[in-house]
């Protein structure tokens, strides 16, 4: 059954009780529709990207004005939407305890979990509840900060090209836009992260990114051992876990959620993403055939996926696997995932001990920043950028 979406106009209505309204008037009074049958003319539409992208004001500023319909630039086209019948609701990802990570059956559970699955919970993983409890804060109020203030971290303005604040995936590049907006900080040392991220969410993004690292290196050696490779030395230590990268994804409530996404079907370039999400859901990964299956949220749970660069180093052992999150109409959503990744300079191909017994490669060697970039430079398309590194 398909949920009966409402029908789209390409408008957008706002509630003239709204507050914040008054301050825009005169910039945005083609927002304000008294009758709503009067329909908005396609070239005033523009503004909307004006408002949410040129202006930084990103999506949370959209959906503040009381909107009633989601402008048409969100409007995803109906093969990207979820319905309800291609949702598998009695399937679930596999939900590990880590309390006894150094047992051999964790390490199982973890390595099939990561070749069946390429996404699994943790539980007990270690990671103090109120280092994942304060970031949960932090994220909150890095997006409720004026826009001014956030404004400071975009493109044009940010003091460092590794902070960056920003809105949807790759404006540009999409035909339809994500309903989404982040604060994306590529880690380059604890010096520059307190010189230059926002003062709101550092020092708490911080001290969960420092106990997060012991996670991340059982889960690394575990899946390693499977795969032959018995000793994480440097250069290995570069190539699984060399860079990594913060994001604090804010997904505004919707007015129309069933017509867009929050972000649309893609899988990570990383080796492994570790992924905090709130109590609201919304999380889907993709299942057999044309399924998705949900990831609840667990309270105190982390979510981890295998990305294009370990599917690549593993020689498709590990599998990233594609999935998006739908938008939500009553609540705003945070998540706050960590890609683990290798170094821009890192030349990444499939690993010698996985090819000792004769295996093809399937993949070449690539320059792990050009893969970054192409992954940048298109709209979100599922699985489509490991073709880029496939022979
Ligand atoms: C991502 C992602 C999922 C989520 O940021 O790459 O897939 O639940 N996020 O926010
Ligand atoms: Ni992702």
């Amino acid at each position: 059954m398909q949920i009966a979406p409402p029908t789209p106009t390409p408008n957008i209505l706002v509630s003239t009780s709204s507050h914040l309204l008054n301050t825009k008037l005169s910039l945005y009074s083609f927002l304000v529709r008294m009758d709503p049958i009067v329909a908005t003319p396609i070239s005033e539409s523009s503004n909307i990207t004006d408002f949410v992208i040129t202006n930084r004001n990103g999506v949370k500023g959209l959906s503040e004005m009381g909107l009633k319909t989601l402008p048409k630039q969100y409007i995803q086209p109906v093969e990207e939407r979820i319905t309800v019948s291609n949702i598998l609701p009695q399937e679930s990802i596999p939900i590990i305890d880590m309390s006894n990570w150094d047992e051999q059956k964790v390490s199982e559970s973890i390595c099939d979990a990561a070749e069946k699955w390429g996404f699994f919970q943790i539980i007990n993983h270690g990671v103090p509840i109120e280092v994942l409890e304060n970031v949960k804060d932090a994220t909150h109020r890095f997006f409720n900060l004026p826009a001014e203030e956030k404004r400071k971290f975009s493109k044009e303005n940010s003091p460092s090209n590794s902070v960056r604040f920003g809105t949807s995936f790759s404006p540009e590049a999409e035909k339809a836009l994500e309903w989404k907006d982040y604060l994306s900080m590529f880690y380059v040392s604890e010096e520059e992260a307190y010189a230059l991220w926002p003062s709101a969410c550092k020092d708490q993004v911080l001290e969960y990114m420092r106990g997060s690292e012991p996670v991340i290196q059982r889960l690394l050696e575990a899946l390693m051992k499977r795969i032959n490779v018995k000793e994480i030395d440097e250069t290995k230590k570069s190539l699984l876990m060399g860079s990594k990268r913060i994001n604090l994804n804010y997904y505004p409530i919707c007015p129309n959620p069933e017509l867009t996404v929050g972000i649309g079907r893609h899988s990570d370039v990383s080796t492994l993403t570790i992924l905090l999400q709130d109590d609201i859901g919304g999380l889907y990964v993709r299942g057999n055939n044309d399924s998705w299956v949900h990831v609840p949220p667990i309270s105190g749970s982390l979510v981890i996926n295998v990305g294009d660069a370990l599917q690549i180093m593993s020689n498709g052992r590990y599998k990233s696997i594609e999935h998006r999150v739908v938008a939500n109409g009553s609540k705003n959503r945070i998540s706050v995932p960590i890609f683990v990744n290798p170094r821009p300079d890192d030349m990444i191909g499939p690993f010698p001990e996985v090819l000792a017994g004769g295996e093809e490669a399937l993949y070449k060697q690539v320059l792990y920043s050009n893969y970054v970039r192409h992954f940048f430079k298109k709209a979100h398309d599922g699985k489509k950028t490991i073709e880029f590194a496939k022979i």
